[in-house]
This record gives C-alpha cells, structure tokens and sequence, in this order.
C-alpha cells in the first residue's frame, strides 16, 4: 500500500509477462522546468510487449517500468515552469526533447519513455515541461493515452506520404497504430483497405469506414487483391506494420507509390526486388512515431473532427500482467489501456 510519499507501479522484474510486480516506489520531486503528473491512464503498445517478452532491447537493466504512452493531471510544477499548471491534463511525448523537424539519433535511442527512460505504468511521473503537450478536452484518459505513440506513428506515415483526397491508403492488421491510419486516411479523404486475420475484425473496420477489407491469411497474395479491387491501379500509401511483407507491398504499390515502414508484426527481415523501386518511383521510408510540433497539430486534427480513438478493453493497474497476456494474444481490435 503506497503512503503519503509512495506510490504504486508496476515493474518488470525479468523479461516475462509473469516478473510483473506491484510495487512501490518514492513519489519523484519535479526540479527546475519539469511537472510532476499523476498518471491516470496509460495504454500498452507492440514495442511493450517486444521489450517484455522477446528481449527487444536486451541490454536493457532490470527492474524496469513498462510502458510509454499515459495520460494524467499536472500535480507540481518546477521552478521556471509556464507550460503548464497544477490542474492541467498532459500527455507526455515519447520521444523527449524531439520537438521538431528530425530528432537527434540520442534521442531516439537514449531518450524513449517506457525504455529506456523509465515507463508510464507508476501513479507518478517527473517529465520536462517541454516534454508534455495539452491532452484534447473532448477524449477521456485512457482516450488521450493512445496518442503519443500509436496515433502519432499514423499521423507521421500519413503526412510523410502525403496521403490526399481519393487516394487508397492500407493499413495492416486491426491493432493501435493501423486504426489510427484507417481513421486519419478517412479524415484526408482516402479510401482505405484493411487487412486482418479475422474476418470479424474486418466487417468492425468497414464500420469504421474502411472500403475493403481483405483477410491476410486466406488470400495470402493479398498484394494481387489490393491490385484488383483498385482496377489493377495499386494504393498510393502503405502503412507497413508488418514488416516481413515489404515485397508483397511493393507489388502491390501504384506507380509513385509510398510505403512507410513502420513495424514488425511478421519478422524482421525482407527481401526486395530493386526493380519494382527504381520503374515505379517507388518511396520507402522508415517512421519512428514523430515530433512534438506533429503531436500538437495532429491533436488540433482530432479536436477538429472531434475524433475518438478505438479502444479494445481497459484494465487495472494491478491487472497490468493481464493487459499485456491480452495484447500477446492479439486478439485486440485497437488499444488496449490500463487505468491508475
Ligand atoms: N516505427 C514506429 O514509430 C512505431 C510506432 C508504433 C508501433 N510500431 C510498430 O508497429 C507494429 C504495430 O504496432 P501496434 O502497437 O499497432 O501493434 P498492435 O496494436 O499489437 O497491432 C498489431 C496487429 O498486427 C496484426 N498482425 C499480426 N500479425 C500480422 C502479420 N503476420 N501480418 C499482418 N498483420 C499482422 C494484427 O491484426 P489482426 O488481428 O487484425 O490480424 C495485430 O492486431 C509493431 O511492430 C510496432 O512495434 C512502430
């Protein structure tokens, strides 16, 4: 039980869904610039799963506390704080201290929360001021929780291919970051095909506004299937969550096509034919979720559309073994938060 001073979370005491432990920990004191925020809801991503079960980053020290992506409420603030106040709802940004254009290749490997910068799964977090961005008052918080990684990986694979009206955007799989395509693309005007494995998963898509949906594991040339339902044009966007399907993808790509190059779902190694990049114009290019300046317009964008995230279930901060076995599963339709 945590006392005035301490707080609960939830710590990763081996590289095993079964080391997670409820623990508690000192309550840490904001300095100079920095907020203190009381988390309330946090959501789980693939990479969390990654790190936990298959030694993603297996220099990584042990204990650690998962997770990146929260929501919560700006308890204390540093000295020399104007960002925000005690009150304020935040999310704070992933990458920290990427504010804008390209981040620094210390940031992006040094500077993660959730690992190796210590994750969200504790009631209480000390981040930089300029490290946090306002949550949309329309979303609640496990709501807002989905956006510093998942949406803003979509948002960025959206913009960097410059998705526009009638164009066909793929999103792979049912889970975070493709819904968040599905629903961005359909914001942009695309026309959107998903693929899943489930073709109970897919007729949820339609409803969100997919066009088609084509099922990964009964049509395994699902590049051919992409082709026809274009008239044999391809899509001009590619949001590649699986990875290993990269060559499928260039074939399924329309002339001048873009692939972003986001995930890992199905392995991490690919084989390209170099003439299907160099005749189509193809672009390929890799995402790693995006900038503070992204985050904050992508939320303008969402409060615009007033646009709700999808989210799959919602457990407890003790139940956070759970949350993760859910996620292993992939039986998830979206995101899947954890509330403190
Ligand atoms: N580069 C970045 O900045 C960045 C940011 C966020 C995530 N990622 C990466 O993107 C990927 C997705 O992350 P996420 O958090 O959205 O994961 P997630 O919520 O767990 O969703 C993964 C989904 O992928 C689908 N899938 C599983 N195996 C597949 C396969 N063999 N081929 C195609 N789809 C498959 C499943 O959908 P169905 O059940 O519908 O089949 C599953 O729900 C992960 O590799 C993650 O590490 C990268």
């Amino acid at each position: 039980m945590a006392s005035q001073d301490s707080m609960q979370a939830v710590e990763a005491q081996d590289f095993s869904i079964d080391a997670l432990k409820l623990v508690t920990r000192p309550i840490p004191k904001p300095r100079r610039g920095e907020i203190l925020v009381r988390v309330r809801a946090a959501t789980l991503n693939y990479r969390d799963i990654a790190i936990l079960v298959e030694k993603y980053l297996p220099t990584l020290g042990l204990p650690y506390v998962p997770a990146s992506d929260a929501s919560g409420e700006v308890v204390e603030v540093g000295e020399e704080v104007t960002r925000f106040k005690v009150g304020d709802r935040v999310m704070p940004i992933y990458t920290q201290g990427w504010h804008d254009g390209k981040p620094t290749p210390e940031q992006r490997t040094k500077r993660t929360l959730g690992a190796p910068l210590s994750g969200v799964l504790q009631e209480y977090i000390v981040v930089p001021a300029e490290d946090a961005v306002a949550k949309p008052a329309h979303l609640d918080d496990v709501e807002a929780a989905t956006l510093p990684i998942a949406a803003l990986t979509a948002w960025s694979t959206l913009q960097e291919g410059d998705v526009k009206p009638g164009d066909v955007v793929v999103v792979q799989g049912t889970g975070g970051v493709s819904l968040f395509a599905l629903q961005f693309a359909k914001l942009a005007g695309a026309q959107v095909i998903v693929l899943s494995s489930s073709d109970d998963k897919l007729r949820r898509a339609r409803d969100l506004g997919a066009a088609v949906g084509i099922n990964y594991r009964t049509t395994p040339d699902w590049h051919l299937a992409i082709k026809e339902s274009t008239g044999g044009r391809g899509a001009d966007v590619i949001v590649e969550t699986a990875g290993a399907s990269l060559n499928k993808s260039l074939a399924a790509l329309a002339f001048g096509g873009f692939i972003g190059v986001v995930g890992f779902v199905a392995g991490y190694e690919a084989t390209i034919p170099v003439r299907q990049l160099i005749g189509p114009m193809t672009r390929i290019q890799g995402i790693a979720v995006g900038s503070r300046t992204r985050f904050e317009a992508m939320n303008r964008a969402i409060t615009a559309h007033k646009l709700r995230p999808v989210i799959d279930s919602v457990f407890k901060l003790e139940d956070a073994a759970k949350a993760f076995r859910h996620m292993k599963s992939g039986q998830h339709f979206g995101k899947i938060g954890v509330t403190l």
